[in-house]
């Protein structure tokens, strides 16, 4: 695991754009994970601007996102499918047949998670997976208490999540109840990942995901058993971690009270 930190959001964006498009220049026709929130907005933002001063193209590359709130269709403005082409397919030259979300206006839980794993399948892989972190530590949409092993589900959304997500609708009890999302087990395939945190409410799940100890109830923990995680985060999102640890030029983090690497 590899760590960094950010001097501010755009920095974030501006580090985490770098690494995707290395991604895309090594390997032109990548699979891209791809996350939605508000975290990934300034990545997806500095994207585009390379994009259209030419330096990157993603004519040849695909592109599988996480999750999409069950219930919710294209044409609403708060589903993750409106949300990708507003903040980034609309804007770069990826092939619409090349990206995948899952179908949130499919009722039958069982038919939407089985093709979208075949999707993931098919695809050879996920090569560089993005991840923000919910408050609770949940990535994708998997909440505390979800199984390791799991590949796409149908999620039962926590309080704590409906309460963050809240401010995207117009009231609370707006905001779906479940959710379809890719699984730990799908998301832990992925050859790379890159998080990304910001923030002063992510300072807790932060520290637990990668100071604690691996547990279903910290969703993100599982990410210490990946062998190529890169962590981008700000000062604020880092408070709890940087109060015990330094993180040295490499990104690993050292523990200042008995000097054990991370
Ligand atoms: C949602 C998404 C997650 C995202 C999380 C944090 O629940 N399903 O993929 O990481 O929100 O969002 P934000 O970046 O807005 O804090």
């Amino acid at each position: 695991m590899r760590i960094y930190k950010a001097k501010d959001y755009n920095d974030l964006s501006r580090k985490a754009a770098n690494i995707i498009s290395a991604q895309i220049i090594m390997k032109p026709n990548a699979v891209l994970g791809l996350a939605t929130g508000s975290s990934p907005i300034g990545t997806y933002k500095q994207l585009i601007e390379w994009y259209k001063k030419g330096d990157l193209d993603f004519y040849e590359a695909k592109s599988i996102n996480l999750d999409e709130y069950k219930g919710l269709g294209p044409d609403d403005a708060q589903s993750y499918y409106h949300f990708m082409h507003v903040n980034f397919f609309d804007h770069i030259n990826i092939k619409p047949e090349n990206t995948n979300i899952p179908n949130g206006l499919e009722e039958d839980a069982e038919t939407e998670c089985a093709r979208y794993n075949s999707v993931i399948e098919s695809s050879g892989g996920i090569d560089l997976q993005l991840l923000g972190i919910g408050c609770n530590g949940h990535i994708g949409f998997n909440e505390p208490g979800s199984a390791f092993d799991k590949e796409t589900h149908c999620v039962t959304l926590s309080e704590n999540t409906i309460g963050a997500n809240a401010r995207f609708f117009a009231s609370r009890d707006d905001v779906p109840r479940y959710a379809y999302s890719m699984g730990i087990k799908s998301i832990m395939q992925a050859r790379r990942i890159l998080l990304i945190a910001t923030g002063a409410n992510k300072a807790d799940a932060l520290y637990d995901s990668i100071c604690g100890p691996i547990t279903p109830s910290v969703p993100a923990s599982i990410l210490q058993l990946h062998n190529n995680v890169t962590i981008i985060a700000d000062e604020d999102a880092l408070a709890k971690i940087l109060a015990e640890h330094d993180i040295m030029p490499g990104g690993h983090l050292i523990d200042r009270r008995d000097g054990t690497d991370k």
